[in-house]
């Protein structure tokens, strides 16, 4: 019997992650979710997996949160900044907790990305490959939800402002990337494995035009120069550190860093990715 333990399972990642493990057959006692908040996983407790405590910023959880466990999958926190001491902590604790592999949620070609986040999915990245415990890079591109979730303002407003040019994102549903983190998590493989994953691959506008088509809506892009759009985002209220933050974020989607042609996600779905349009109409309805 094999033990396979997800981070950040009270996320909407993890939770999905585990929900795929036991709808492929992985019984409740197999699955530890570890979640700093715990409450948070209540209902798969419910389901009988084994919910434990596991705070990235406090190590003296992780140990115990990771005991007895085969396989780690570690979802990258959501706190910038801090990500490379958190994860490495994890992975030491998984390496003392004698896991046989550690799967990591990192970014679309990591180690050339110009992507602001990027720096951090590579400090993971070179801790993994320091601690010598065999490891599978899922290196996951945009989720659509980054724009879907924002379908109401677009409404309102009739347009998506960015400053991504001509750049395509190769998104795909939160799901899809979670599903196939499940399948990587299950499958036999040897020494260290990375996977480049995306969805099919749309530019701003070709976003706005989907939006149309789906809501029959007039909806645009405007695409602005990156001084422009650093200036509109402050005058919508955010600070200039985070405005140029977003702005660098459109610049990386300008440089291709979101965009892959890859078909690992293919393969590891057994399927191909949601198309774009049906992201869309899901978030509209
Ligand atoms: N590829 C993309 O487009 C994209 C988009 C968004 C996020 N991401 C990355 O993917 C990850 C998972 O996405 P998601 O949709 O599940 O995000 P989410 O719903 O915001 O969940 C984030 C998870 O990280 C956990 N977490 C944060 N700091 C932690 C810490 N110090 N110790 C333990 N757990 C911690 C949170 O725990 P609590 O429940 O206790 O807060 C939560 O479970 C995110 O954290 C982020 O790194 C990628």
């Amino acid at each position: 019997m094999r033990t396979y333990a997800v981070t950040g399972a009270s996320g909407n990642f993890g939770h999905r992650v585990v929900e795929e493990l036991l709808a492929r057959g992985v019984r409740g006692t197999e699955i530890v979710a570890v979640a700093r908040t715990p409450a948070k996983a209540a209902d798969l407790a419910g389901r009988g997996v084994l919910v434990r405590p596991g705070d990235y910023s406090r190590s003296e959880t992780l140990v115990p949160a990771l005991t007895g466990v085969d396989r780690v999958l570690l979802i990258s926190g959501s706190e910038l900044g801090q990500r490379v001491p958190q994860h490495t902590a994890v992975i030491q604790a998984a390496k003392n907790a004698g896991a046989e592999r550690i799967l990591y949620t990192s970014i679309l070609r990591a180690d050339t990305s110009s992507n602001p986040i990027a720096g951090e999915h590579r400090g993971t990245e070179t801790a993994l490959r320091t601690s010598a415990v065999p490891f599978t890079l899922l290196r996951n591109s945009w989720y659509t939800e980054n724009y879907t979730d924002r379908l109401a303002m677009y409404l309102q407003r009739g347009e998506i402002v960015g400053a991504a040019g001509a750049g395509k994102v190769s998104g795909a549903p939160r799901a899809d990337f979670a599903v196939a983190a499940a399948v990587a998590m299950l499958a036999d493989g040897e020494g260290n494995l990375v996977y480049e994953l995306g969805g099919p691959a749309f530019s701003l506008e070709e976003l706005a035009a989907t939006i149309r088509e789906v809501t029959g809506t007039t909806v645009v892009y405007r695409d602005l120069p990156t001084s422009d759009y650093v200036t509109a985002l402050q005058h919508a209220g955010l600070d200039e550190a985070t405005a140029e933050f977003v702005v660098a974020i459109d610049a990386s989607v300008a440089a291709g860093d979101l965009e892959t042609d890859s078909d690992d996600l293919t393969k590891l779905l057994g399927r191909p990715p949601t198309p774009l349009a049906d992201a869309v109409r899901a978030a509209y309805a």
